[in-house]
């Protein structure tokens, strides 16, 4: 291997999504030498194959969903089918435009992007295409990609993984979906709305599983109404082809027969024969061990995004990247609180979430310490006029602050903002309520809830 490095960077990064192109941006802005490695695309998994072309798949289904509705509106509109070619367009024109946006920011600053596949080397190189590239820090953020199970093969046709369901060029008629969890959720949701007949099977007792116990029977509710159809408590055994597609069967003796099979059982991590190992550089299944200012075992290697065992959510790793790149700028950054990370479905209903379930509240300070409330978004006007249904749960500490909001319902996504801030600051439930929320807004249910909470409801029966 030629050491052709007459320049040590001060950092260099494997792995160019969202982990690791907000690692080389901030450190980049904090003065920080920077070499960026990408075998595939800059923006990795979330603009390509992940956040980016799924939300654009669920506006398009929101599209078609408000046409064939449009006459519970007074709107005359006929349905007359999806495109799939028009709804790859739309959304392919949405990830090159802020793919071209991405590259041009990564010039501005002086980030010396490199194409290639990269593998550590030593502790303190990646080599690529033949060369070596030397930094006084490392930071690995190779990600992560769909997980399947021992004797599950995905041929990518009948057998899909979301990298495939992102670019199917047809719309089957049928197709199961293994997994419950937040992919396994949102496909439903798309494929439903372009008329395809779902069925999820989820191996635990509810649909979104980590969220709490409410919003996931509110989505199972608006879910039935939709006809979506979901075997829970269901642990797939088995799938075989049939002669139009495929056979799943699951341990409890279910049999279901659609066109196709989508395995969304979760993501995991991208780093065989990367050279971490070998280089000392402490693991777990797969994940490369951090702690809390994302420091491997290494003193010169830090680890971000999917590829560290911590949500495996985009903003996540935007935050964790920021993270170490001011922690090697030498300046003082706070430890991530990960309860306080929101979390968002973009489902039909949207689940949106922040801070803990009212179950993990009860285990943290006791049942008789915990108080919830429940506010129907049927008091809500705006929501009304949008004819949602759902509602918005608060956990909080008795006497104290507000530890978890739980909201199911059209457009919740957008809210989570303002509860993430009510979490994160530790807001009192009479602190919110001083605040006036615009009416007629969906975040006025928000304020609403808070009003009752501190014990003076509005629109809501005491
Ligand atoms: P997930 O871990 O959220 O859900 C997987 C589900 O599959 C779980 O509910 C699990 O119980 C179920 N499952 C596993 N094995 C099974 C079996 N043998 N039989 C039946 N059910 C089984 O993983 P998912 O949905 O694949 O998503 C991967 C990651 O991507 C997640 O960490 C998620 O947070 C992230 N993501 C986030 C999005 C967002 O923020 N909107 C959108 C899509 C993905």
């Amino acid at each position: 291997m030629a050491n052709d490095a007459s320049t040590v960077f001060d950092v260099v990064i494997l792995g160019g999504g969202s982990g690791g192109y907000a690692a080389a941006l901030r450190a980049a802005q904090l003065g920080l030498s920077v070499a960026l490695v990408e075998k595939g695309e800059l923006g990795g998994t979330c603009l390509h194959r992940g956040c980016i072309p799924t939300k654009a798949l669920l506006h398009a289904a929101e599209i078609a969903d408000e046409t064939k509705e449009a006459a519970e509106f007074g709107v005359l509109a006929t349905f007359q089918g999806i495109d799939i070619n028009g709804v790859h367009k739309y959304k392919d024109d949405v990830i090159a435009g802020l793919y071209k946006g991405l590259q041009g920011l990564v010039a501005s600053r002086k980030v010396t992007f490199v194409q290639g596949e990269g593998k550590l080397s030593s502790q303190t190189s990646v080599d690529v295409n033949g060369h070596r590239i030397e930094g006084r820090h490392i930071v690995l953020a190779t990600g992560s990609v769909p997980r399947s199970i021992p004797g599950l093969e995905i041929d990518g046709n009948r057998v899909i993984s979301s990298d495939h369901a992102l670019k199917l060029d047809r719309i089957p008629k049928s197709a199961v979906i293994l997994g419950g969890g937040v992919i396994g959720v949102e496909f439903a949701s798309v494929w439903k709305s372009f008329g395809v007949d779902v069925t999820i099977v989820e191996a635990l007792p509810h649909l979104v599983p980590l969220e709490d116990e409410n919003s996931s029977k509110l989505l199972e509710r608006a879910f039935r109404k939709r006809g979506i159809k979901f075997e829970l408590k269901a642990r797939f055994s088995g799938v075989e082809y049939t002669e139009a597609g495929v056979r799943v069967s699951t341990e409890n003796g279910k049999q279901i027969d659609a066109d196709l099979l989508l395995v969304a059982i979760g993501r995991g991590p991208v780093s065989a024969g990367l050279g971490y190992e070998e280089n000392g550089v402490a693991m777990d299944r797969g994940y490369v061990l951090v702690d809390e200012y994302m420091r491997t075992n290494v003193p010169t290697i830090s680890a971000v995004g999917d590829l560290a065992p911590t949500l495996q959510l985009a903003h996540v790793g935007f935050a964790e990247g920021i993270l170490v790149a001011e922690r090697l700028a030498g300046l003082k950054p706070v430890p991530i609180d990960y309860d306080g990370v929101p979390r968002v479905t973009y489902s039909n209903p949207e689940v949106a979430s922040v801070g803990i379930s009212e179950a993990k509240a009860v285990e943290l300070y006791g049942k008789e310490k915990v108080v919830t409330l429940k506010y129907n978004l049927a008091g809500n006007g705006k929501s009304k006029i949008l004819k949602t249904a759902g509602e918005i749960k608060l956990v909080q500490v008795k006497d104290g602050a507000v530890v978890g909001v739980h909201m199911v319902g059209a457009r919740m996504g957008e809210q989570v903002g303002e509860a993430q801030l009510i979490y994160n600051w530790e807001a009192l439930p009479a602190e919110v309520a001083q605040l006036i929320h615009a009416h007629p807004t969906q975040s006025e249910a928000l304020g609403e809830a808070h009003l009752a909470l501190a014990g003076k409801p509005l629109h809501a029966h005491d």
